[in-house]
């Protein structure tokens, strides 16, 4: 059995790579542009799993974390969007199940509308963003066309290494700037990605199939994360925020207020914990003011 992590030089996939590894499991991980040691090129758009990765068996495991994740970018970028998270998706999903194998999806809690929040595995989705709509088009074409498969949604994930998509991050950043807006009715989950790679990896250990929410609960709001932000920061006076409603904010697209999904049934299933979304906030804080401090610190 193999477990074949395309994406793996994403924060998810990255994580999962170097965790199975550690299990000694017999492991195979790609990337696309940005190339990592040990890994091996792939553009699900274009390359063959049996090609490029060795013949594909009923006992592989394939998880397809490779994906354009930018809900702006995905919005800016119809087209090419489409190209990879639906149409390059759909390809790699198609192989899978002719060789029998095991497809596991990353799927995303903006496949709901956010009006209600605390959403759980049977709730009907209604995404307000293309992303959205990606990937709730390749969950119906999982449960469609495949056998053996798993999905896993989850909601922000975060590193320690890499900024890019934090939420943390950005809302340090933002409380610094003058005329900051926390909408105190946007509410939504953080999980460490270590305990997103752990459930994971457990959901196939324990030859779990079908839909799971994965994200650490209770979900946060955005003021709440913004003064635990200001509570351990170093240059709390240099920030400060204006309590507003989501509806007050403005995008280039509706997004979600409250999109936040309930992790009951994984955690009644697989017994899973998750480190508190404060603590995972204050740690970063720390790092990214080390880092502001001794800027050749690229992580902890
Ligand atoms: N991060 C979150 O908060 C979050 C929340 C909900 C759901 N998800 C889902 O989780 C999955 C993984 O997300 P992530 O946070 O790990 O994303 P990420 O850090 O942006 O990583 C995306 C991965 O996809 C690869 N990739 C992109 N285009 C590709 C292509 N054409 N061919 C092959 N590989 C390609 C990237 O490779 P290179 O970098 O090497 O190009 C990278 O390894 C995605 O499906 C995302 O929708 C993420």
């Amino acid at each position: 059995m193999r477990l074949i992590i395309l994406g793996a030089s994403g924060l998810i996939g990255g994580q999962l790579y170097r965790d199975a590894m550690a299990d000694s499991r017999k492991v195979i991980g790609t990337y696309g542009r940005n190339a990592r040691d040990g890994m091996r090129p792939f553009d699900i758009t274009k390359d063959s799993l049996n090609d490029k990765l060795g013949q594909i068996g009923p006992e592989d495991i394939v998880f397809l974390m490779a994906a354009r994740i930018d809900m702006n970018w995905v919005k800016d970028n119809p087209e090419e969007s489409r190209a990879i998270n639906i149409d390059g998706a759909k390809r790699i999903i198609d192989k899978v199940n002719a060789a029998g194998a095991i497809i596991l999806y990353i799927s995303s809690e903006a496949i709901f509308d956010g009006v209600d929040g605390g959403y759980v595995e049977t709730s009907l989705p209604h995404p307000l963003t293309l992303y959205g709509r990606q990937k709730l088009e390749i969950e119906n074409y999982i449960k469609d066309a495949s056998k053996d498969w798993c999905i896993v949604r989850t909601g922000w994930t975060v590193g320690r290494d890499n900024f890019g998509h934090n939420p943390i991050s950005a809302t340090y950043h933002t409380l610094k700037r003058p005329g900051a807006k926390m909408a105190e009715d946007n509410i939504f989950t953080i999980t460490d990605v270590r305990d997103t790679s752990r459930a994971i990896l457990k959901l196939m250990n324990q030859n779990k199939r079908g839909l799971y929410h994965v994200a650490s609960n209770p979900p946060v709001c955005r003021t709440e994360l913004a003064d635990w932000i200001m509570d351990s920061s170093k240059h709390r006076a240099l920030m400060n925020y204006e309590t507003v409603q989501f509806k007050d904010l403005t995008f280039s697209e509706p997004r979600p207020a409250k999109s936040w999904i309930s992790n009951k049934k994984l955690v009644k299933e697989i017994d899973q914990s998750f480190i508190p979304p404060r603590q995972i906030a204050e740690e970063i804080v720390a790092q990214i003011e080390a880092d502001i401090e001794e800027p050749e610190r690229t992580s902890i």
